[in-house]
Order: C-alpha cells, then structure tokens, then sequence
C-alpha cells in the first residue's frame, strides 16, 4: 500500500531526475534520507521495518549498535530482489531477503565488537527490488541513559553524538519515536529533534506500542497526539508494529498492516485517530511521501538552472564546431580528406619545430 501510494505521486517526479540525471546535470539532487531516534526498545527499527519492508534486527536491550543507512532502489519489475551490503572494506551482493538479519548483526559483530558496544561506522544495506520505493532510511541505536555491564561509563554521551551527527543534517527527515506508555515531556529524543530542528520543519513524532497502553491513561496519549502536551508543527502519528509474540508467531508484515488497522478500528479511545489520519503506518507513509514530493518540487527551480547552464555551455560549444560531416557519402569523403589534409600539415608544421597559435 505505501509502495502504490508513492508510485502514483513521487513517482512521476523521481523518473524526472533520473531522466535529468541520464542526461548528465552535474549534481544530484539527493532526496531526503529519514532517520529515527528514540530510546533503546522504543520501536525504532520496528517503524523503519513496517515502512520497508525489509526484516531488520530487532529485540530487547541494544540491538542496532552502529547506524545503518537503508538504501531502497526500485528496478524494473521481473527484476530478481538483490542486495548489496557494504562496511569499511567488505561488500557482499546477496539475492536472498531472508539474509538480511544476519549479515547486519555480522557486520554490527565485526565493527561494534560481539558484546554491547557501539561503533560510528556506517552500514550500507542497499536493497534494489520492484517492490521498494527509492527512499533512504537511517536506523540508528537507541538513546541509553544508564551503561549495562560491558559498556563504557559515557555510553549515553558517544550514542547522542553519533545519533547527532545524522539529524542535524538539513536533508534528513527526523522522526522522533516515542512509546506510548512512557512520559513523553521526558524523552530525550524530542528534546535532542527540537535542538536540531526548532522550528520544527523536518521533525515528525512516531508514537509506538498504543497496544500497551495502560487502562486509564488513553486520554492523555489523545492530548499528545493532538498536539496539546508538547506542540510540534508537524505534529504525532500513532502506530502499531508487530510485538515480540507477534515476531515469534511469525507474522508477516502484510499480515501486521491489517492487524494494525483492525486495532486502531475497533479501540474504545483510539479509532477517532483513524478518522483525523493521526495513526497507522500508512498514514505515517504517506506524510513522508509527501515530504519527499515537497522537498522535490523546491528542488526543481534548481535543477532547471542547472541545466539551462548545460544547455548554454554545449550550445556555445556547438557554435566552435564547423557544420560536421556532411550527409552525401561522396562529400563526405572531400570533408575527411580535408581533415586529414589539415591534420597532415599540423604535424608538418610541429616537425619543423614552429608552434601553431591557430585555434583549429
Ligand atoms: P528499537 O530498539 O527502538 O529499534 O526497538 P525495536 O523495533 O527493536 O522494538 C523493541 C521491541 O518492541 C521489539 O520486541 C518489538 O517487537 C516491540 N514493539 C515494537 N513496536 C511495537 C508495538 O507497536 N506494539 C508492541 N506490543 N510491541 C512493539
Ligand atoms: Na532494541
Ligand atoms: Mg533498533
């Protein structure tokens, strides 16, 4: 469903720069990536799984210990699913999706150490499938507030600096996530948004688990998501990802995205949420879908700049160059000649020893 969505809209705009990009305008126009950040078991690579569709480590305690950049690349359809996962000198190209999970935890084991470390080093996970939208996403390790045995006394100090190191970029779309049963005027992750984001421009807040919320306490999850507790422009959206009993059982993402809906249309508090399009992961989906078509537009003044330059520059090229060969073979064969008369009498010239100043 995300993927039908973003091919009607984004769709005709990205297949526009790839054709631009063929056609060799010199600068990309990178599209946003999307990263989160939140505590640690908050649902951060839950999220980033239900948008992807792509299985990812996840769990209890730390799972996902260096940043891992999610490169989506949409091929022709027919095309096989491959993959391609790269970090300091190693790549490997793999065609199975069920891979995945393991060459992510080696690759975490190689650079961050067996235990409960982290590493700075990036993860590259490029995964180029008909089904996946060209979208980037940047799953990073989960803000821990207290060292567990083996991690070093400023844990919390290296994984806000590595965590800030992506989100203050202004191409990077933040979302902040934040478990429904927890104080949200608390979280560290918005405050460490809004630090990088005042305005509020590029940060959207993900409120996960709904499913866990205490009896009692709806209410107050209702005024967050409406913007009453900690305003923020872009505002809240609630989603339900697969639980822990739900991974074991196996459930499929297809499978979740109905169980997700079903949830959200039969809860006493929170099917109202539906209605004001403020829960779901399609919902969530679709606000990006529509950051990203956002982002292209304001980018496209630029690109035509770009390339009514190239235009100038090739057509001022073209007027240095003499008509070319002409279409009739047999003054054709006159032109060559007169080539290689001139080209004869250039190295006659430079034999000699006499420099020529004709530009020709
Ligand atoms: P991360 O550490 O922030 O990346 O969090 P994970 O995505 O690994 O999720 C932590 C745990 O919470 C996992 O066991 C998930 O299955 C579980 N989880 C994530 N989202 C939800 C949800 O909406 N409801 C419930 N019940 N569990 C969830
Ligand atoms: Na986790
Ligand atoms: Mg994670």
């Amino acid at each position: 469903m995300f993927h039908g969505h973003f091919e009607d809209r984004v769709r005709p705009y990205i297949d526009l720069i790839d054709s631009l990009r063929q056609l060799g305008v010199e600068e990309d126009l990178p599209l946003p990536s999307i990263a989160v950040i939140g505590d640690q078991s908050s649902g951060k690579s839950s999220v980033l799984e239900a948008l992807s569709g792509v299985a990812l480590p996840r769990g209890s305690g730390i799972v996902t210990r260096c940043p891992l950049e999610l490169k989506l690349r949409k091929i022709k359809n027919g095309v096989q699913w491959r993959a391609t996962i790269s970090y300091s000198n190693v790549q490997i190209e793999f065609d199975n999706p069920a891979l995945v999970e393991r060459y992510v935890k080696e690759a975490q084991n190689k650079l961050a150490g067996d235990g409960v470390g982290i590493c700075d080093e990036l993860i590259t996970l490029e995964i180029k499938s008909p089904e996946v939208c060209d979208l980037t996403l940047i799953d990073l390790p989960g803000i821990a507030r207290v060292p567990v045995k083996g991690q070093p006394e400023d844990i919390g100090d290296q994984i806000k600096n590595l965590i800030h190191r992506f989100i203050r970029k202004v191409e990077t779309i933040n979302l902040a996530v934040v478990p429904c049963n927890v104080d949200i005027a608390t979280t560290e992750a918005l405050r460490m948004a809004q630090e990088v984001d005042p305005e509020g421009k590029r940060t959207l807040a993900i409120l996960t688990k709904p499913d866990l919320v205490d009896k009692g306490t709806e209410k107050n999850v209702l005024d967050v998501v409406r913007n009453q507790v900690i305003s923020l422009s872009k505002g809240y959206i609630v989603v339900k990802c697969r639980g822990q009993k739900q991974i074991d059982e196996k459930i499929s993402l297809d499978e979740a995205t109905r169980v997700e809906r079903d949830f959200f249309k039969h809860h006493e508090h929170f099917s109202c949420l539906l209605k004001e399009e403020r829960a779901t992961v399609k919902c969530l989906a679709s606000r990006l879908t529509q950051e990203l078509v956002d982002h292209i537009k304001k980018s496209l003044p630029v690109m035509l700049e770009q390339v009514n330059k190239q235009l100038w520059d090739l057509r001022k090229e073209l007027s240095r160059c003499d008509g070319g060969p002409p279409l009739d073979p047999q003054k054709r064969k006159v032109f060559f000649i007169s080539i290689v008369m001139k080209f004869n009498d250039k190295i006659n010239h430079l034999s000699r020893g006499e420099v020529s100043n004709s530009d020709d």
